[in-house]
């Protein structure tokens, strides 16, 4: 047993108790590894962390964490390392999201969306590199977005998160460049099947919906755990990532023409909705789990 626990990864995912996050701690608990889960919602990090044993981990640990928190980030990686000893994983897909154009989205939502992204990441990353060094060296895996590297109207607060993650993560990844046993790499997902669009506060008068193609969260957290034993800089995951990203830079014209009507009859398509927060300033631990009943072509299960 305490050999088959020293080669068990030590690994903290944080935002790991719902979609691409709880996809990813499932994956890593059935290969044995150690988990920490980390998330705002207590009663739930601790069922997830339960639920990790089940499946196979060698240890796990549920740790309340707000990456909004000054200080959090750095607590859960202080957790995580007294729990196992060491730690060789951390990876954040911790994130919420808020729907509206610059004039009508909450400006505490903008507050609390971007600092998850751009605060949260910048103090999980200063946290979890001087510990992944301790432990003789590991990765870091930053969830991000295709909205990183494409601009769209009324989701303006998570595009400014995700470039602003983005233009970190690059530059962590330039700055610890020379160092062999040190990983940095950001994975780009597009639509995927996860609550993350239920749980989107809006201020836009409609709800957000999931644009196809629609893929399933494994496929992310497959990404996530390949990036473990091979590192790359940045990994999309989404059929039409790649087109996305040319239009949006070899067709600007075009594409700002395409873009709105795309959000109007896709994203923000549906009745009319009052001004709704989410899970954007606490958290709505009921309505989490690992898919979001999107179908890959956008429409929605009956629950
Ligand atoms: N789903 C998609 O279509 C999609 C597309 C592109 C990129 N992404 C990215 O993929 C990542 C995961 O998204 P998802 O779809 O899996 O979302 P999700 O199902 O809503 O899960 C988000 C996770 O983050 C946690 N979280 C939220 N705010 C937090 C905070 N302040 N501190 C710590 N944990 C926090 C949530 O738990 P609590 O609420 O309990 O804190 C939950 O565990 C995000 O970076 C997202 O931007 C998703």
């Amino acid at each position: 047993m305490a050999e088959q626990e020293a080669a068990a990864r030590a690994v903290l995912v944080v935002g790991g108790t719902s979609g691409i996050g709880l996809a990813t701690a499932r994956r890593l608990a059935a290969e044995g590894a150690r988990v920490a889960v980390a998330a705002r919602a207590a009663d739930r990090v601790d069922a997830v962390a339960r639920e990790l044993v089940d499946l196979g981990a060698t240890d796990a640990v549920g740790l309340v964490t707000d990456l909004a928190e000054p200080g959090s980030a750095a607590g859960a990686v202080d957790a995580t390392l007294a729990r196992f000893g060491r730690v060789d994983v951390v990876i954040t897909s911790a994130q919420v999201m808020a729907y509206g154009t610059v004039e009508q989205v909450d400006a505490e939502a903008f507050d609390r969306v971007t600092r998850v992204a751009v605060q949260g990441t910048f103090e999980l990353a200063r946290a979890a590199l001087p510990a992944l060094r301790r432990s003789g060296g590991g990765s870091l895996v930053v969830v991000s977005s295709l909205l990183a590297e494409i601009a769209v109207p009324s989701m303006s607060t998570y595009c400014t998160a995700k470039w602003g993650q983005l233009g970190l993560v690059r530059s962590l990844q330039a700055e610890t460049r020379r160092e062999r046993d040190l990983h940095v790499t950001l994975v780009l997902p597009g639509a995927i099947d996860t609550p993350i669009y239920e749980q989107g506060g809006t201020w836009a008068g409609r709800r957000g919906h999931a644009p196809p193609p629609v893929v399933a969260p494994d496929a992310v957290a497959r990404a996530c755990v390949r990036a473990l034993d091979r590192p790359r800089r940045m990994v999309h995951v989404g059929p039409a990532n790649r087109l996305a990203v040319a239009g949006f830079r070899l067709l600007p014209g075009v594409y700002d023409v395409l873009a709105p009507v795309l959000v109007d009859r896709v994203v923000l398509r549906g009745p009319r909705v009052p001004d709704d927060p989410g899970n954007v300033l606490a958290p709505r631990a009921d309505r989490e789990g690992e898919r979001g009943g999107w179908r890959w072509w956008g429409v929605r299960r009956r629950r």
